[in-house]
């Protein structure tokens, strides 16, 4: 089982997945939380110099080259083997980041990023992915040491809300939009709401 946490900055995805990992452990069930950019010890080097500052100047193109890159490793070295074991693996951000922020936001295309990291990945696609939604003036107050992508615009980050929303809404059964303007233990039920018959299927 593999769940997907997307949304905007300061949506609450890392507290999310740590409280799903705690539901899933109390069903007997092994978790493993990962995340991404990063989560492999490859794709953690390529995190870190995506996200410097000294790489402003680095080509949209080769940006998306750089995710799909740390995605690949990340795939390959640390999700699949974990599937294969059997556990529920439970990732903050995926494929759909790179669809929102490089293909949508920034322009280069939803349906070549989303070829790209699935070319990447062999084609592995999340069993769900829940949608944090999140004002990105309420998102991006709430996060904090802002990074490289954090400090685009505030038209930027309305352009990646948006494309969150439409993947969501073209495919209500692999998604779910719980809005993360409540507290955490409310949006935490939600999401429940929607794992746990998942969890009761396997
Ligand atoms: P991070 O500090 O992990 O942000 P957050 O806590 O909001 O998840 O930084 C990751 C940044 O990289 C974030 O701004 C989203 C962006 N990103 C992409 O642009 N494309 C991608 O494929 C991924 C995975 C992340």
């Amino acid at each position: 089982m593999f769940i997907v946490f997307e949304g905007g900055e300061g949506s609450g995805k890392s507290t999310q997945a740590a409280q799903l990992a705690d539901a899933v452990s109390a069903l007997g069930q092994v978790p493993l939380v990962t995340r991404e950019p990063g989560g492999s010890p490859l794709a953690e080097r390529i995190r870190d110099i995506i996200l410097d500052d000294a790489s402003r100047d680095i080509p949209a193109e080769a940006e998306a080259l750089l995710f799909a890159a740390a995605r690949a490793d990340h795939v390959a070295e640390v999700i699949r083997p974990a599937l294969a074991r059997g556990d529920v693996v439970i990732c903050d951000r995926y494929i759909d980041s790179s669809a929102a922020y490089q293909g949508a936001a920034r322009g280069l295309g939803v349906q070549r990023i989303r070829d790209l990291s699935m070319w990447a990945t062999g084609g592995l696609a999340p069993d769900l992915t829940v949608v944090l939604d999140v004002d990105p003036a309420v998102g991006l107050a709430r996060a904090r040491d802002a990074n490289r992508l954090e400090r685009e615009s505030r038209e930027f980050h309305r352009a990646v809300r948006a494309a969150f929303l439409g993947f969501a809404a073209a495919d209500p059964d692999r998604y779910t939009v719980v809005s993360a303007g409540q507290p955490a233990a409310e949006v935490g039920e939600q999401v429940w709401r929607r794992v746990a018959p998942l969890m009761e299927q396997r």
